[in-house]
């Protein structure tokens, strides 16, 4: 195997930044494929806490090319303040960091402009719950064609004259939505700041698609680390409540201009409960004091936001859903730790709506919304032993969790998590074996 790609399998927050971290010790480059700063990776390394959220988990290692795909839409502020931390660690120090330059960029207005969107939606009862990062309205940029890309940030005249450009179809839009106009001079700051940040990030850019290419030419380990999760994909996942960019596995081959031939195994993570950030339907949701307990164990608090996740029992519907939607053919499940102390486990292993069983979600949100869980309930389990690193050495109800849950998804585990350190961990299979 020379080709990985790593997809969330639920609505992200799946604990993908450790299993990227773990895998990238066999890969010789890590790309991140899809979304921008409303993805947030904590990784937990000798005790300290590590949060990125733009440049790919396997940063963490010296000397692996981290490439950041030109599907991603990146906030050049934001990925130079990640990089002078991520310096600051004594990372990135070896010219690691490949920035594809068809990559798309955020700019002030587009945050401005999601705000007064989502302040508008609230008052209407119809928000996303967005990250208010700028995420939807630069892929809307994009489709329009008339996006702002990387390598503009090196053409002072061409970025001109785009900003001006969006800004004469944004501007009537963030009044209507009860917004004031950027006045002339923020509008040249906002110009000045991204052509600086373009001038720094210069060395750094370059064509992502043909490096890809060429490592997987030369057998080198490639692995691609999905942001989100597969059901918060634009086309496939519970729209509108979704993100505006292809997160799952296909978003890979899309991003890096990588034929789906190339690729050799797609390894999904699952949480061994699920949690959603922002509006929509969640059947599975626990409102009460077992979702605050889940919430507290988990540390389930958005990684960029600070917004308390969601919490609920595993919904199998959703998650045969993200196996489907990404052709998994491994899962790694994480989390478990989290679950250790409840006197019963709940997992949803269908739905009900209208009186009729349902193995997976129904598409329309309406319907999602009005779907049934169908609940089976398992005995819990007591504190995982920290050193546990076979399945044997689980709890034998954790261990019968893991194997019933592995059943119900119809794909192997290749490797449990239980802990957020990178010693934590029941490793099953090798993805690049
Ligand atoms: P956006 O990606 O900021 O446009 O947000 C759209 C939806 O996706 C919202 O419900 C967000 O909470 C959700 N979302 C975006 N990024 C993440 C993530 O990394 N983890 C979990 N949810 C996310």
């Amino acid at each position: 195997m020379s080709v990985v790609i790593v997809v969330g399998a639920q609505w992200g927050d799946e604990g993908k930044g450790k299993v990227v971290d773990l895998f990238t010790e066999r890969a010789d480059a890590v790309v991140r494929y899809g979304g921008g700063a409303n993805a947030g990776h904590t990784l937990v390394i000798n005790g300290a806490k590590v949060v990125t959220r733009l440049i790919p988990s396997g940063v963490l290692h010296p000397g692996k090319r981290c490439v950041l795909g030109d599907g991603m839409v990146i906030d050049p502020h934001s990925l130079l303040e990640e990089i002078g931390q991520l310096r600051a660690k004594g990372l990135l120090a070896r010219g690691e960091l490949l920035v594809g330059q068809g990559a798309h960029v955020i700019l002030p207005y587009h945050k401005l402009i999601e705000a007064v969107r989502e302040d508008k939606a609230k008052s209407a009862g119809r928000m996303i719950g967005t990250t208010r990062r700028g995420i939807g309205p630069a892929y809307e940029a994009k489709a329009a064609r008339r996006g702002v890309r990387v390598r503009d940030l090196l053409i002072p005249a061409r970025l001109r004259a785009l900003v001006e450009q969006n800004l004469d179809e944004l501007v009537p839009l963030i009044l209507h939505f009860g917004g004031a106009a950027p006045t002339a001079d923020e509008v040249s700051k906002w110009i000045d700041d991204a052509l600086a940040a373009g001038e720094t990030l210069r060395p750094m850019m370059g064509d992502a698609s043909r490096e890809v290419a060429h490592a997987v030419a030369a057998g080198k380990h490639v692995l691609f680390e999905g942001a989100q999760g597969s059901l918060l994909d634009l086309d496939h996942g519970t729209y509108p409540y979704v993100t505006s960019s292809a997160t799952i596995a296909a978003g890979a081959c899309q991003s890096a201009g990588l034929g789906p031939t190339k690729v050799d195994a797609v390894i999904g993570i699952t949480k061994a409960y699920a949690t959603r950030v922002g509006g929509g339907p969640f059947p599975t949701e626990l409102d009460d004091e077992t979702g605050e307990r889940i919430r507290q164990a988990g540390g389930e608090f958005g990684a960029v936001t600070g917004r308390p996740r969601r919490c609920g029992w595993l919904d199998l519907p959703a998650l045969r859903l993200g196996v489907r939607l990404s052709g998994m053919d491994g899962l790694a499940l994480t989390k478990l730790d989290v679950l250790s102390g409840l006197p019963e486990i709940k997992v949803a292993i269908a739905y009900k709506l209208d009186g009729v069983e349902l193995d997976e979600p129904p598409m329309d949100p309406d319907d999602m919304g009005r779907a049934e869980p169908v609940f089976t309930t398992m005995p819990g389990w007591g504190p995982i032993p920290k050193d546990a690193r076979d399945l044997s050495d689980l709890p034998a109800s954790a261990r019968h969790y893991v194997e019933a849950v592995e059943r119900w998804a119809g794909v192997p585990f290749s490797l449990v998590s239980v802990g957020p350190e990178r010693a934590e961990t029941i490793a099953i299979s090798d993805p690049f074996a």
